[in-house]
């Protein structure tokens, strides 16, 4: 039995998956709500759906080989119709934190390609102002402590990311320093500062990028379609 936010993300990537025509090649987000993304994916190219996608995960691709939903890359497709992705916050203009399951360089590659950006979550993930969910930020493994002591500068303090007690490695090769902002009060402004630290690689702060957000719900009536104001 499915609990209730698993109940809501399966929601949101059905909804999302409406989005999808014939044809289309599509940029396949990384996290637990593209999971069931995925697995709808499966069900409709099983009735016939042509279509093709580029993982933005390795964990991704697993799903998607597991799906059988056929995949291509960027030497074969130069854009992308659309693109399906979670996020760890959003705010009310549709900026993103991104990067919690520590695929933010290859989403952001994936999700920048794509016509069309769709973001699928569950209620909680919507926040007011972003930085209350650490800022992950990709870099290079060599002198992480002196790039983590350039980020402390601008306000944050940044913890090097692990996993069963090692650093955890991206799979770019490199390391993610979660960064407490507690807020970030002009998350374009903050990207900008950040990318021009030597190495950074990318951060988690997703820019005017998104085009829908889809909240999903138990019931039906109550899952949330949201445009961006262009
Ligand atoms: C992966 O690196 C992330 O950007 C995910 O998209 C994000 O963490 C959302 O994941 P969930 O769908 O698991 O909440």
């Amino acid at each position: 039995m499915l609990s209730s936010n698993d109940l809501r993300k399966k929601a949101a990537a059905e909804k999302a998956a409406e989005f999808i025509q014939d044809g289309m090649t599509i940029g396949l987000g990384s996290g637990s709500t593209v999971y069931w993304l995925l697995k709808r994916l499966g069900e409709l190219v099983e009735q016939g759906l042509q279509i093709k996608g580029i993982p933005s995960s390795r964990r991704t691709e697993g799903w998607a080989r597991d799906f059988k939903v056929p995949l291509t890359d960027f030497s074969q497709v130069q854009s992308l119709d659309i693109a399906i992705d979670g996020a760890d916050e959003i705010d009310p203009d549709f900026h993103l934190t991104k990067g919690g399951g520590g695929s933010l360089v290859r989403e952001k590659i994936v999700d920048a390609r794509a016509k069309q950006l769709i973001i699928i979550a569950d209620e909680s993930k919507m926040v007011q102002t972003l930085g209350k969910f650490p800022l992950p930020i990709e870099v290079v493994p060599f002198g992480w402590e002196a790039t983590a002591q350039r980020i402390a500068e601008l306000g944050a303090t940044p913890e090097i990311r692990k996993k069963d007690g090692d650093i955890f490695v991206s799979d770019n090769g490199n390391y993610i320093l979660d960064c407490h902002f507690q807020t970030i009060a002009n998350p374009a402004e903050l990207h900008n500062q950040l990318k021009l630290l030597v190495g950074v690689v990318e951060t988690g702060l997703f820019i005017d990028m998104t085009d829908t957000v889809i909240i999903g719900a138990e019931t039906a009536e109550e899952i949330k379609v949201i445009h961006k104001n262009k």
